[in-house]
Parts: C-alpha cells; structure tokens; sequence
C-alpha cells in the first residue's frame, strides 16, 4: 500500500491536535508525520500512534518531501506557508479562511461535493465549521426538492476560536463564581481591542464586522454555501451566535423548499444520508446537545418540523462537533478521498 508524508500545521492546536488523534484512529497510510507549530512548540513532542514525535518549526524548508499539508494554523501562516508546501510537492488541506473562495481551490465538504476535490491546483479549502454541518444536512432535502432561501441562527462553542478561548471560558466561569476580576482577551474576537465575558453570556459576534452589518463568520456561510453546492440562487442569511460551550456547534435552521414534502420523507431522507443521524422526538424529548455530541464525527439532525405558516418551509436543529466534521474529520475525508485516487 503506498503511504504517505503527512505534515500537519498547527499541531499543537485544537484542531491540529485532533487532526493527529484522527490521523491515528482512522489509520490514515502515513510513512512520516511532521507536527509543525510556531518557534515556541519547536522542540516539544507530540504521541502518536504511541510514539513521541519532534514538532518543527513551520518553516518552508519543513516542507521538503511532504505529500500532504494539513493546515490549522491561522490564515496568515497559510498565506506564507501554503504557497512554499504547494512549491516543494505538496497538495495543501486548508482549514482556515484564506484561499477559500479562491477559484483555483476546491472547497469541499465530501458528503456533498467530493468532486470538486478533482480539480485542486495544489490547495484544498475546509470550509467553516458552521458551513460544513449545515450543508451536510442540507444536501439530501437539495436533491430531492431543491431550495432557495435557508435562514440559519448558530450557537458556536469556544473552541472554533482555539485554545486560549476555551481557557477564557473556564477561567471567568471560575472568577466568576470566586467574585474575582475576570479575564478579557479573547471573545468575541482575539484581534479586536474590545472583550465581553462568554461566560454566562452569550455573544452575537463570531469575526469581524463588515460594512453590510453582518459578521465575517455570517458572510462565509452565505459564500461557501454558494460555492459548495455550486449554485448562486440559494439565498443564506446568517446570525453567528457565540455560546458558552467548550465544544460543538448547533445551529436552527430555516430552508423553504421548490416544493412541498411529506415530513416523514424528510426524516427519511436525512436519516439514510451518509454522515447524519436523526435524533428527533420532542414527545420523548430527544435531540441533539452539544455535550453528547463531542468526539462524534457526525452531524446530528433533530426538531424536524414543518413550519405554520409556509406551506413548502420546513425547521430543524443541527449539531455537530467543531473540531472533529467541522475541521478535522472534514479534513481527512477530503485527504482520503484525494489518496483514493492514487
Ligand atoms: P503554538 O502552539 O506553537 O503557538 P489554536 O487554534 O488552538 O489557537 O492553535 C493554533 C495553532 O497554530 C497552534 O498549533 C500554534 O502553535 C500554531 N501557530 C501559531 N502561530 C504560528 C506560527 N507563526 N507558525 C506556525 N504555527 C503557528
């Protein structure tokens, strides 16, 4: 079997770190795997596969006989650093927003779009973690019924902002409970020079602002939908909600549909679509959470419902992990789908 030169980017972040733990567990045919972070990792070892590995510093020279670059670094490393991996060999897997609304570069979540993988130039975008789990709910009721218009609220856990956001979290939970002064740095956004306090909060900012009143976070997932499914028509509004959870995402979403359907169909359809489970019975009150959601590679469908007052609407939840189908898994479907074509 031919094995592979697998350098992951960022290796000692959240996604980074669940990117190696997956690498592992899904038994990804590695020959070498290169954990690459900033100069301050440099030096610290990683396990995998119960071995201690070296993480290098993410230098272009590091890429010398990579195949596979899986960046989760941040969109500036990828701007420096993607073009020098693609430059020495290697096709690049994208996790940050940097190339993906590129032309050149595929933008794929494989549920929905695995050919487009075919025509990369080098570059591989992973869309939002947002994006991913909606679309993937969205594809099965897209081919049986088409639709124009999707409304999407998200309640986004800390961990789509890293590390130090899960930290900020769990120290103003503490310094809050103590009554002492709590620690502001991080959320909404790390780069802005403004911090409200998630905890016990919730925050309806997840990037930037833009002139047209959205949020950067909200404007990905009208444009990656887009690009996606490959079809301008379908008209996405977002609200990007950030929600004092470690970890996984959830999202009410609003999808009027070319036609009317039968609800049972629906639950159908979602439920023998690879990557979802249905869980959905409000009389026994099951849906999907966020905390039993962590570590599942799935997306989680539930509160299926037809909506009261258009006749072709129809409203659901959707939940998945962040780091894992909203990045990391993501990512090495699509390098497993690229490898299978080896
Ligand atoms: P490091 O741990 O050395 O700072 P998170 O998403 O959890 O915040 O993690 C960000 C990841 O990006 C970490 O692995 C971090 O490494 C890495 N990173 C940050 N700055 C750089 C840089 N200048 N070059 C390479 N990797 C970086």
């Amino acid at each position: 079997m031919k094995t592979y030169t697998v350098a992951v980017v960022g290796a000692t972040g959240a996604v980074g770190e669940q990117i190696i733990k997956f690498l592992a567990e899904r038994k990804f045919p590695i020959k070498e795997l290169r954990p690459l972070a900033s100069k301050r990792s440099a030096g610290n070892t990683i396990l995998f596969n119960g071995e201690e590995i070296v993480v290098q510093e993410a230098v272009p020279e590091a890429f010398e006989g990579v195949d596979i670059a899986l960046f989760s670094a941040g969109g500036s490393i990828s701007e420096k650093l993607a073009p020098e991996a693609v430059k020495r060999g290697a096709v690049v897997i994208d996790n940050t927003n940097a190339f993906r609304m590129d032309p050149d570069v595929p933008l794929v979540v494989p549920e929905v779009n695995k050919e487009a993988i075919r025509q990369h130039k080098g570059i591989i975008a992973n869309p939002n973690c947002s994006t991913i789990q909606m679309v993937v709910a969205l594809k099965p009721l897209y081919e049986r019924y088409g639709f124009d218009r999707v409304v999407v609220t998200t309640f986004q856990a800390v961990s789509g902002s890293g590390w130090q956001a899960v930290v900020e979290l769990e120290d103003q939970v503490r310094a809050s409970v103590n009554n002492d002064q709590l620690p502001l740095k991080v959320m909404p956004v790390g780069k802005l020079d403004k911090h409200y306090p998630i905890a016990f909060n919730v925050i309806p900012q997840c990037d930037v602002g833009l002139e047209n009143g959205y949020t950067l976070e909200e404007m990905k997932m009208v444009r990656e939908t887009n690009k996606i499914f490959a079809d301008d028509k379908i008209q996405v509004t977002a609200t990007c909600v950030r929600v004092p959870v470690y970890r996984g995402h959830s999202e009410s979403v609003y999808v009027e549909l070319k036609e009317d359907f039968d609800l049972e169909e629906v639950r159908e359809l979602l439920a023998n679509f690879p990557g979802i489970v249905v869980q959905d019975n409000i009389q026994e009150q099951v849906y999907p959470m966020p905390n039993e959601v962590t570590g599942q590679t799935e997306v989680y469908v539930g509160r299926i419902r037809r909506d009261l007052h258009h006749s072709h609407a129809l409203n659901f939840w959707v939940v998945a992990d962040n780091l894992l189908k909203g990045a990391a898994t993501n990512a090495i479907q699509i390098a497993e789908a690229l490898i299978s074509e080896d």
